[in-house]
């Protein structure tokens, strides 16, 4: 539903709203080798979302990603085409936290279990995820990448990448009336226009090569600042999840 509502914003006729990665480029091949692109089966429709290899046996998103059918493409940077460097893979089991509220965005984090391991080479390769609870200042700088669309109807085949601030968490509590500090982080500078970034629901936010954030959700023009799930705050669920997954195999 969600995702629906997001593919209506950016059907929008020209002039409604300004899309353009305006700060953001085409990153270097290949340089952020934990991109997953997913492309994503519901019964009633096709869609893709970012996503972002955490250990060779899962990738994580937003619960908004979620679909009866999940395929993962790792080592990719054209997606429209069949680089030697992919890896393509199933989805065995996607788990959404079970707090994840769609009306309010809160506990917006998946995991998706890999059918098989991800060959880890120089095109495809882990993120780290972050100490519990660890801080993450206002002013730190990250980086966010996807495949998301580039301008009005203009989607990329190739994957871009944009630097961004974190910000106060005031300056969401004004413009979000469900921004909930402790679960979710405030990114984008509102002045600076050079940061506005429409970027793939689902894709990572990498501070010192640590993966603190996941796209949640922003304003439906695209204009900063963007709501990302903290996933410092999910790290027991998250090593609970991908515990169970180790039970299961070994049985
Ligand atoms: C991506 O690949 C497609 C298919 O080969 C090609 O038409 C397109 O120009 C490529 N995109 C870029 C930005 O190189
Ligand atoms: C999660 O697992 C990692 C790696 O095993 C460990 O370092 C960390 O302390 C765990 N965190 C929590 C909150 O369970």
């Amino acid at each position: 539903m969600q995702l629906l509502l997001i593919l209506v914003a950016f059907l929008l006729p020209p002039g409604a709203g300004a899309e353009e990665i305006i700060g953001g480029h085409e990153a270097s091949p290949h340089s952020l080798p934990y991109m997953a692109y997913l492309l994503t089966q519901t019964p009633v429709r096709e869609s893709f979302c970012g996503g972002f290899l955490v250990r060779e046996d899962f990738v994580m998103t937003s619960a908004r990603c979620w679909g009866s059918t999940i395929m993962v493409i790792l080592g990719a940077h054209n997606i429209s085409r069949q680089e030697r460097t992919q890896q393509r893979i199933q989805v065995l089991t996607a788990t959404r936290h079970p707090g994840y509220n769609e009306d309010n965005n809160l506990n917006d984090i998946m995991l998706l279990q890999l059918e098989n391991r991800a060959r880890r080479n120089q095109f495809v390769r882990p993120v780290a995820l972050p100490q519990f609870q660890t801080e993450l200042r206002p002013g730190s700088q990250c980086t966010v990448a996807g495949w998301g669309l580039v301008g009005q109807n203009r989607r990329t085949d190739t994957l871009r990448d944009v630097q961004l601030e974190v910000q106060r968490d005031q300056v969401c509590n004004n413009l979000f009336n469900t921004y909930n500090s402790r679960k979710q982080i405030c990114v984008g500078n509102q002045n600076d226009e050079s940061t506005t970034f429409r970027g793939d629901t689902g894709g990572p936010l990498v501070c010192n090569n640590v993966a603190q954030g996941i796209v949640s959700y922003g304003r439906s023009f695209g204009a900063p600042p963007t709501v990302f799930t903290r996933i410092a705050r999910f790290l027991p669920w998250i090593n609970k999840t991908m515990r169970q997954s180790e039970h299961q195999e070994s049985h």
